[in-house]
């Protein structure tokens, strides 16, 4: 595995530690190396030395030193200028002398975990440096993968161009694009409730749907990565990722089989048939904000244009709130409420389904108010409930709302693989069913781009409404729904 980017930020937050359990538990043969490849000059020594001070900060790691001690034998780093053709050459002989001393056969996964700017360049020499070995239809080794961290592209011509360089080099099926959203189990238990169930697919429609909210709240700032989301905003940063996963797992239909094609084509129907926003339309469906500063469990911070290497006049928004239909049988007619940001109150993602109500209230009015909503909770209280109306004890007929729930702690007490763990294993095996195709990526930047036009330096500037740090979002987001007769979960 060839890691581009290794001295970066991904690299030691999220890569390292999830191979180094890999290793740990078993999953990672013990002869596969791992590469570094970036600019900052160093030795094999010292770049094992940095990745050990990222990982072992993990308590649990922390506790074995001498397993670290075998893992690291396997690290190996390759300095170069990702331009500099020398840097691919010297690359190319690191990984043919350790497939000679460690039998790895040929085999490679090339992570792109740089600036995104940088991945077309590097693909590219990849390509002139014959690193990259086509699939043989007749066999399944030595094989070559690639996996692309996001942001994939900035709208939807520069993913376009970003696939065209990809399929110069690498055929689809060696290509993983990343959202690691995909690799909680708790999203990946969407499928399994829906599809392993008989019971919630009947229902799970129009005539029995009144509506869909899905949140993504994050409790904390921009974390001095300013560099980065000064240019992309939470549009590209969550919605056209993440929140198009949870949209795309929770309305598909069902696959013909659990397999890459199959389950990924269910996917991008869903984003085809989601209702393009025009954009003199944006501002009725959509919501932004950013937030100001304000507390968050008492404690004050500071408002996004205070954030170190953040524009003081920034119009970088932090949050969206939007409703979005989806035209098609299932869904004609049912509003899907997506909201999302950054210094919300505290960090949930949620989906929830609202049902119709009973259609007599038989019981007078006092249950009229709570219509049955199922909860997937998919952090961090990792959970499903369903909620309908009981009767409370006493000598009159009074209602309460209850719910009945499941959790993943309690039911099955085991510790859950990190997404980055599973994501890279996927790859390691060929499996791409958790990764983005082709016209899945391209589809969802399609669905948001009117939004992102809309605050985009090229047209008049419109001033961004600021939300205090620590409260839901703007006011509007409420209008938003209010104006539907609906209102916000109280997560
Ligand atoms: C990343 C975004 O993809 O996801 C971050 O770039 C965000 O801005 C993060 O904080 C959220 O991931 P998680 O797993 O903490 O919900």
């Amino acid at each position: 595995m060839v890691i581009f980017g290794a001295t970066g930020d991904l690299t030691q937050r999220k890569l390292m530690p999830a191979l180094y359990t890999l290793a740990r538990i078993g999953m990672l043969p013990a002869e596969s190396p791992v590469v570094g490849f970036a600019r900052r000059p160093m030795t094999d020594v010292a770049f094992r030395r940095e990745m050990a001070k990222s990982v072992l900060g993990d308590a649990s790691a922390a506790s074995d030193p001498r397993s670290w001690e075998d893992f690291a034998q396997r690290l190996f780093y390759v300095q170069a200028d990702f331009h500099d053709p020398a840097g691919y050459k010297q690359l190319r002989e690191t990984l043919e002398r350790l497939d000679r001393e460690r039998g790895t056969g040929g085999n490679r996964l090339f992570y792109l975990a740089t600036a995104p700017e940088l991945y077309g360049d590097i693909v590219a020499r990849l390509g002139e440096h014959q690193l990259v070995q086509r699939p043989n239809p007749d066999a399944d080794r030595p094989w070559t993968r690639v996996i692309v961290e996001k942001p994939f592209g900035r709208d939807l011509a520069s993913a376009r161009e970003l696939n065209r360089m990809l399929l110069r080099v690498f055929r689809e099926s060696q290509i993983f694009r990343i959202d690691h959203y995909l690799g909680k189990e708790t999203v990946q238990n969407i499928l399994v409730f829906r599809f392993a169930n008989g019971i919630f697919e009947p229902i799970w429609n129009q005539h029995y749907v009144d509506h869909v909210q899905i949140t993504v709240a994050e409790s904390i700032g921009v974390e001095g990565r300013a560099g980065y989301y000064e240019t992309a905003g939470v549009v590209r940063d969550i919605i056209q990722s993440h929140m198009m996963q949870l949209l795309t797992l929770m309305a598909m239909e069902s696959p013909v089989a659990i397999d890459p094609d199959a389950v990924r084509s269910e996917k991008v129907k869903v984003l085809r048939a989601a209702r393009r926003i025009a954009r003199a339309e944006v501002a009725r469906h959509v919501v932004v904000g950013q937030y100001g500063p304000g507390a968050i469990d008492g404690q004050r911070v500071p408002g996004y244009r205070a954030e170190p290497r953040v524009a003081p006049g920034s119009r970088t928004p932090t949050f969206v709130a939007m409703r979005l239909f989806i035209d098609n049988w299932r869904w004609a007619g049912v509003p899907f409420y997506l909201r999302t940001g950054k210094r919300l109150p505290k960090r949930v993602t949620e989906v929830a389904v609202q049902f119709k109500r009973a259609p007599l209230p038989l019981f007078g009015d006092s249950a009229a108010g709570e219509p049955n909503l199922l909860a997937l909770n998919i952090q961090p209280d990792e959970a499903i409930s369903l909620r309908f109306v009981a009767k409370a004890p006493g000598t009159t007929m009074t209602l309460r709302p209850v719910d009945m729930g499941f959790r993943f702690g309690a039911a099955f007490g085991t510790e859950e693989m990190s997404a980055y763990e599973r994501l890279l294993l996927d790859c390691l095996l060929g499996d791409s069913t958790l990764f983005t195709r082709r016209d899945e990526v391209e589809e969802a930047w399609d669905l948001v781009e009117p939004i992102l036009s809309w605050w985009e330096p090229s047209t008049p500037p419109q001033p961004i409404p600021i939300y205090a740090a620590g409260t839901w979002g703007p006011e509007a987001a409420g209008s938003l729904v209010a104006g539907d007769n609906r209102r916000w979960r109280e997560l």
